[in-house]
């Protein structure tokens, strides 16, 4: 039988993580997954959740199943981190998912369950896996424009006038902050435009936030999901603590489903719990646990939201350090976008055969974009990095 199978191409982001390891170059530098690293280049488990690591251990006395909907004491702690005053409304229902795939598939399934037929509209471009994520699922993916590559700005006016045609009752996926691939974010004005485009229009906002604390601070980039709470009747919320607790591996995420009222949210648990049964039973316990403890510690909470700035501070600096080496050693060339992006991410905006050149002769890794992750770059790297980008442009 398995015979009949066809091989699938290796996943473009994580198969660098491969190509990078094997590489003996001493000098070799990856750009390619979305994973912090300090300038050392290591990705070290934050000092806040090693002391709830700890708590854990010392405290735990059962490993007996959770729930379908996770731990009840997560959920809460993070409906109060991501939405603040519409925290604890009974409109709003949140469940631990592994990760942020996860929660993205469960949300997938609610809204093939709710409207069949219904488009999600993503950024053109978007984080790449997902369009295969929610269109393996079964869900229509469309686009809307988002990027103007030539001018490296966020192409506003066409976005909003894309937003404006789309069909009653669709559903528009937004990245919360940290725009993956290309690092550009509206502003507060523009997701008030925003907001009001997907109100007048009767769309519902599908919001991805899996960078949370890494564009402006952890107030500032949950603003799109505060503030659309607040005017809209129906949200999908998806978060990932992958990135700001430095969990990858534990699978922490949540979804949030805010409903017109009550009722309809518990028609929302409901299903999100019997499709959770059907996907993987019930999520992963350790990470949820850790992000709980931390959450609800005031001195833990406090540490943890300093390495969060820390992370933040370090991306930002790398960012400035590589348009100033670029300027150096490629001076015809304006990489002063780089400076105009949050998070980890940016497009370098070169070409697919300089890409590969960088790969072949210089050991530098990054997807087939052009899109870097700047927390690749270090004080003792980024001068190689800035003469090997200028030798191949
Ligand atoms: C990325 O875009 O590199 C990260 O979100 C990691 C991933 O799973 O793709």
């Amino acid at each position: 039988m398995f015979e009949s199978l066809k091989a699938m191409p290796a996943d473009a982001i994580l198969r660098l993580i491969r190509e990078h390891a094997e590489d003996p170059r001493p000098e070799k530098i990856d750009l390619g997954v979305g994973v912090y690293r300090t300038a050392e280049g290591e990705t070290p488990i934050l000092a806040s959740v090693k002391k709830a690591e700890q708590r854990l251990l010392d405290t735990q006395t059962s490993k007996s199943y959770i729930g379908i909907a996770g731990s009840a004491e997560f959920n809460a702690a993070m409906q109060e981190l991501t939405f603040a005053d519409s925290a604890g409304d009974d409109r709003l229902v949140t469940l631990q998912t592994p990760g942020g795939s996860g929660s993205l598939r469960v949300a997938a399934g609610i809204v093939l369950r709710a409207r069949e037929g219904a488009a999600v509209w993503a950024s053109e471009p978007t984080w790449a896996n997902h369009v295969p994520l929610l269109g393996g699922a079964g869900l229509t993916l469309k686009s809307y424009p988002y990027y103007d590559t030539d001018k490296h700005v966020l192409h506003i006016e066409a976005m909003l006038g894309t937003l404006r045609e789309i069909p009653k009752g669709d559903i528009v996926l937004l990245h919360a902050c940290c725009h993956n691939p290309s690092g550009l974010d509206p502003t507060e004005d523009q997701w008030r435009e925003i907001t009001d485009v997907i109100v007048e229009r009767e769309l519902v906002p599908f919001i991805d936030s899996a960078y949370h604390g890494f564009a402006k601070g952890l107030e500032e980039d949950v603003f799109s999901i505060r503030h659309m709470a607040a005017r809209v009747p129906e949200m999908i919320v998806s978060t990932s603590c992958s990135k700001n607790f430095g969990l990858y591996r534990d699978r922490v995420g949540t979804l949030s489903l805010l409903a017109a009222n009550g009722a309809t949210r518990d028609l929302l648990a409901s299903n999100a719990s019997s499709l959770v049964r059907t996907l993987y039973s019930m999520p992963p316990d350790h990470g949820a646990a850790v992000v709980a403890i931390i959450l609800r510690d005031g001195a833990l909470r406090a540490e943890w939201a300093k390495e969060v700035d820390e992370m933040r501070g370090r991306l930002q600096e790398m960012s400035k350090l590589l348009n100033a080496a670029l300027k150096d050693r490629a001076p015809e060339h304006d990489f002063s976008h780089l400076e105009r992006t949050n998070g980890m991410f940016c497009f370098l905006g070169i070409t697919a055969g300089q890409i590969a050149k960088l790969k072949e002769d210089y050991g530098i890794y990054m997807v087939d974009s052009s899109r870097i992750n700047v927390a690749g770059i270090t004080p003792d790297n980024v001068d190689y990095l800035a003469s090997s980008i200028a030798a191949v442009l």
